[in-house]
């Protein structure tokens, strides 16, 4: 009996971290979803573009066939990928970048949420942990396509638990912001226009301050709390975990 996770943006930063901290369980099976391939030798990668309908379907039809793959003793859907852009002003946003990030960052999360939770009602543990931010709480000046769509991931997560508890499924889903990491989302924030994303300047002084947690440090943590069954129902922050 196998566990399985299920991990998107598996690729890099976080995710690819996510994907190293779970294969030190040797028992441990990883599907990794986005659009380059893990590094693992032992993740099976779905190459998709999540912001994209196709995208989405070919990784939910992967998910829905892993399922039903063998009789799996857990499985976990981590929704990892994201993305911040377009930041700029609502009235500088770009249109199509905007479709893609609330795609991506929205859409995604609860298409896959939805095929897991359709394909996984044999599965005795089953949890779902989607990697939100502390932006969905605060306002910041350039952010609304990205603060907007991790408020609606913190939302769409807190319904997803209700019904859970309400209907007795026993899936545990998760919102979970994971603090501020030092990834290429970090370096790409660093680098915006300030006209553009005024709070550059902090995040750059963040970074030289040391500020930034190591990705692997956050991965095994989030681990550590999974596996433990300690990974709260609802919106929770790691750093308060
Ligand atoms: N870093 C932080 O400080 C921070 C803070 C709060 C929340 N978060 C959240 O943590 C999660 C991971 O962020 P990160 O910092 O690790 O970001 P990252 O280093 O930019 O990595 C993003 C991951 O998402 C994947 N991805 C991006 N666009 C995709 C698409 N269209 N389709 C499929 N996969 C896609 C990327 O893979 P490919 O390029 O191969 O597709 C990559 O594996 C995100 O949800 C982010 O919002 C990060």
């Amino acid at each position: 009996m196998n566990q399985l996770y299920i991990v998107t943006g598996a690729s890099r930063g976080i995710g690819a971290h996510l994907v190293s901290e779970i294969l030190r369980e040797p028992d441990a099976v990883v599907l990794g979803i986005s659009r380059k391939a893990s590094g693992e030798a032992r993740v099976q990668s779905v190459l998709a573009d999540l912001a994209t309908p196709e995208g989405r379907r070919v990784a939910m039809q992967a998910v829905e066939a892993k399922l039903l793959e063998r009789p799996w003793a857990k499985a976990v859907l981590l929704n990892n990928a994201g993305m911040v852009e377009p930041v700029a002003s609502v009235e500088r946003l770009d249109p199509e970048e905007l479709e893609r990030n609330i795609g991506l960052n929205v859409t995604a999360v609860l298409a896959l949420m939805h095929a897991f939770l359709v394909g996984s009602k044999a599965i005795p543990v089953r949890r779902v942990i989607n990697i939100s931010s502390g932006a969905a709480k605060r306002a910041y000046y350039g952010w609304a396509a990205y603060c907007g769509a991790k408020s609606a991931v913190d939302a769409a997560s807190a319904i997803a638990a209700l019904e859970a508890e309400q209907d007795g499924s026993g899936v545990v889903v998760t919102s979970l912001a994971p603090g501020m990491v030092d990834t290429d989302m970090q370096a790409l924030l660093r680098g915006v226009d300030e006209a553009l994303f005024p709070h550059s300047t902090q995040f750059r002084k963040v970074k030289a301050d040391g500020g930034l947690k190591r990705p692997e440090d956050v991965a095994e943590k989030i681990l550590r709390l999974e596996r433990a069954g300690r990974m709260p129902a609802g919106v929770a922050a790691l750093g308060e975990l």
